[in-house]
């Protein structure tokens, strides 16, 4: 069959065959980034009677964490700062899980205020908690953005307030004999660098969303002294980082970078897909009594960037985020 002239002389030419083997890559490229590390579907955890807290849990990652744990019969903590929003993914978790255990919790987890708030709350509600989800993340947010209580607003939702919700809720990670913490982190982390005056807007130049890098590595060496700290106790801590996902977490850029993250979007992980190696950490029986791990998108325990690794660093920032809490005046 003759093609149409225009299109024949087209696909002769070194452009036409230049687009198809694009568009082939580009195909190889979202089988590869979708395709799942981890069968979830055949994992077998059952979650009947145990409490997972998630933060963010109303959107993105968390939303479809959530989701999975309520479909396995935890009571699911939905811990959101919007309380709108929380409530509406609520509904919906609700609707596709049957699941009449979850519970809505309000929290800003950029103000150590709220986190307290919500911490006690917590406390009343549930005595034991068997799996806390630190998902809740900002970025994009302008450098030095302080909060009303003068912390880095970056730093302080990614970092310091899952160092301070992670502490108050110990006691009840600790009573249910066998619990576990995951930080969901990034690759960005080795982008990053430790400056403990970065938690207060203070410390050395950032350039663009280095803010965000830094505070996934404070995160990171977090995972490590908190897992050193709680060693015997029954309670694992690990860290995990998910790729490149189509979220919301571009909301707070400008609109070049929301536009290229969505001209890409064809591309990369769905929260579906970008969830696994959360719910990997969450759920896979052979993780049992593993701690302070940082593992890769891919499912594997993979070396973090090297200042996560130094414990005299971990040990300095540790006490430097216990003072800036003040964890240090409670009894
Ligand atoms: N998407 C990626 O490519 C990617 C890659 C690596 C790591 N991560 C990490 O994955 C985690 C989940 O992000 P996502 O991609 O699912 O983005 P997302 O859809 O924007 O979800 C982030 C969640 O965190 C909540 N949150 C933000 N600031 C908060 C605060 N101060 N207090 C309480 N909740 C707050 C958001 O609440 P609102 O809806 O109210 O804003 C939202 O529920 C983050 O830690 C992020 O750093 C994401």
């Amino acid at each position: 069959m003759l093609l149409w002239p225009p299109l024949s002389t087209l696909a002769w030419s070194p452009s036409f065959v230049f687009l198809i083997l694009i568009l082939l890559l580009g195909l190889y490229v979202r089988i590869w980034q979708r395709s799942c590390p981890w069968n979830l579907q055949k994992c077998p955890t059952d979650l009947t009677g145990k409490t997972a807290v998630v933060t963010g849990a109303n959107s993105g990652i968390g939303k479809v964490v959530s989701q999975e744990l309520a479909c396995r019969g935890a009571r699911v903590i939905l811990a959101c700062r919007n309380q709108e929003h929380g409530q509406q993914a609520l509904a919906e978790i609700q609707a596709a899980s049957n699941n009449n255990h979850l519970l809505l919790g309000e929290v800003d987890l950029s103000s150590l205020a709220s986190i307290r708030s919500f911490a006690q709350w917590l406390l009343q509600e549930v005595p034991e908690i068997h799996l806390l989800v630190n998902n809740a993340g900002i970025c994009g947010i302008p450098q030095k953005t302080l909060t009303p209580e003068g912390l880095d607003v970056t730093f302080a939702t990614n970092y310091v307030g899952p160092f301070l919700l992670t502490n108050l809720l110990q006691g009840a990670l600790r009573r249910a004999g066998s619990a576990r913490v995951v930080n969901v982190n990034s690759f960005r982390h080795a982008y990053g660098y430790i400056d403990e005056e970065h938690l207060t807007g203070g410390g050395g130049p950032l350039v663009f969303n280095q803010n965000y890098d830094c505070s996934k590595l404070l995160l990171t060496s977090f995972t490590g002294e908190l897992a050193r700290r709680l060693q015997g106790t029954g309670v694992t801590v690990n860290s995990v980082e998910i790729g490149i996902v189509y979220t919301n977490i571009m909301k707070q850029l400008s609109w070049k970078y929301r536009f290229l993250f969505w001209l890409t979007s064809f591309f990369i992980k769905d929260p579906k897909c970008g969830a696994i190696p959360v719910l990997y950490l969450s759920l896979a029986q052979e993780l049992d009594g593993i701690s302070g791990k940082y593992f890769s998108s891919s499912c594997m325990v993979t070396p973090p960037s090297k200042p996560a690794l130094d414990p005299h660093v971990a040990q300095s920032l540790w006490k430097a985020t216990i003072r800036l809490t003040n964890l240090d005046k409670m009894d």
